[in-house]
């Protein structure tokens, strides 16, 4: 394994000016973390505490206010065109485009990277096969629900087979059931295929079946708490992660 880092922030902060005009905001706070290749770490912490704020950062969305955010040795917001294919994002909202059917947003992604269309077509609809939605590929995305739309767009995500997946709140938009099978089918995703991820929810327990690493953020976003995961983690080693995530997330100050 490289020593190198897929993602790495260094001292990273994200100020916003504030909405009254009156100075500025810190969402993200001299934030430093980094992760290897092949590591999921799950990111957890109170609502306004910056999580989203640090994924468009690494998403290239946004920029820093200062530090330094680096993914794969580049600057994922100066050298976006790097990162073509190699970041799939699953974000909280399905943010598919209504005017392209569930097969055409899935197979934007590999038209983008100009693959054979005939190749693509099929990629497009085995993805969509393996999250139960055969029969589906030609619906457009107001005939679909809620958690058939986010199956879409985790399709979408894994059809480029990027290297690096970012999700944000992925399955918090499904219910318990659904949830739970799109959870264990996207473990064993990024497992079988090796990929290095930042996976944000509000579920401890989803934390700790996702991740390799457990990372509490505080607001501003900075980590107050941070655990690893193997598969020689024990239920009671669990359990104590599991009570320390809840202390960390009770003595952290909510948002105004
Ligand atoms: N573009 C922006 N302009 C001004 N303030 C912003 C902007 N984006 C985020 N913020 C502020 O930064 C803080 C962190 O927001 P962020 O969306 O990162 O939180 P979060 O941890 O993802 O919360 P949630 O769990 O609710 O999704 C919030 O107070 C938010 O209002
Ligand atoms: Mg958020």
């Amino acid at each position: 394994m490289s020593a190198e880092p897929v993602i790495s922030f260094k001292q990273v902060s994200k100020t916003f000016p504030r909405t009254d005009g009156k100075g500025t905001f810190t969402a993200v706070d001299k934030l430093s973390f980094e992760i290897a290749k092949g590591e999921i770490v799950a990111v957890l912490g109170k609502t306004g505490c910056g999580k989203s704020t640090m994924f468009n950062i690494v998403a290239g969305l946004i920029e820093p206010s200062e530090g330094t955010a680096r993914v794969v040795g580049h600057n994922p917001f100066s050298d976006f065109d790097f990162f073509r294919g190699k970041i799939g994002i699953v974000f909280q909202n399905d943010r598919l485009m209504p005017w392209r059917t569930a097969l055409e947003n899935v197979v934007l992604g590999l038209q983008i990277l100009n693959a054979d269309p005939k190749q693509a077509l099929d990629t497009a609809r085995s993805w969509l096969a393996r999250l139960g939605l055969s029969g589906h590929e030609n619906d457009y995305p107001h005939a679909l629900s809620g958690g058939m739309r986010q199956r879409v767009s985790i399709a979408r995500a894994f059809a480029v087979n990027p290297d690096i997946l970012l999700c944000d709140e992925p399955f918090s938009a499904l219910d318990e059931m659904t949830a739970r099978d799109l959870r264990s089918e996207f473990v064993k995703l990024v497992r079988q295929n090796d990929k290095t991820g930042i996976f944000i929810t509000h579920q401890i327990n989803e934390a700790l079946e996702i991740g390799d690493r457990v990372m509490v953020f505080h607001r501003p976003a900075q980590i107050a708490y941070e655990a690893r995961l193997t598969a020689s983690t024990n239920d009671a080693e669990r359990d104590n992660v599991r009570d320390q995530i809840m202390k960390v997330l009770s003595e952290s100050p909510s948002s105004d």
